[in-house]
């Protein structure tokens, strides 16, 4: 199983606000919605683009290129021209610290 690792402190992260953490070599996006953390590939599934600094909208991020929509619970595309979710990744809070891992190839 992968290790977790630290993304930052839940202090650190306010309610609407992202964080990209590497998680060897994964860009992960950290997302505070109303108190509750999400972690999403920072990948748009259109064209590879960087969800980060992207607008957060509830539970919607939008890809900064070309307007794709994705749930940051879930990683689904739920607008073109995105078709195919993004991953995401585990994530829980201990003692005030955000953690995440990889857990595709376990
Ligand atoms: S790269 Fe994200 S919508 Fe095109």
């Amino acid at each position: 199983m992968s290790d977790w690792t630290r993304a930052c402190a839940v202090a650190d992260l306010p309610s609407g606000l992202c964080k990209v953490v590497d998680v060897e070599g994964v860009a992960m996006l950290v997302v505070n919605v109303d108190g509750g953390f999400h972690c999403i590939e920072d990948v748009c599934t259109h064209d590879g683009g960087e969800l980060a600094g992207g607008a957060l909208c509830g539970f919607e991020i939008e890809c900064p290129r070309h307007g794709a929509r994705f749930d940051v619970r879930t990683g689904a595309a739920l607008c073109p021209p995105a078709y195919q979710p993004t991953a995401v990744f585990p994530i829980k809070i201990e003692d005030g610290q955000v953690w995440v891992r990889d857990d595709r190839w376990d």
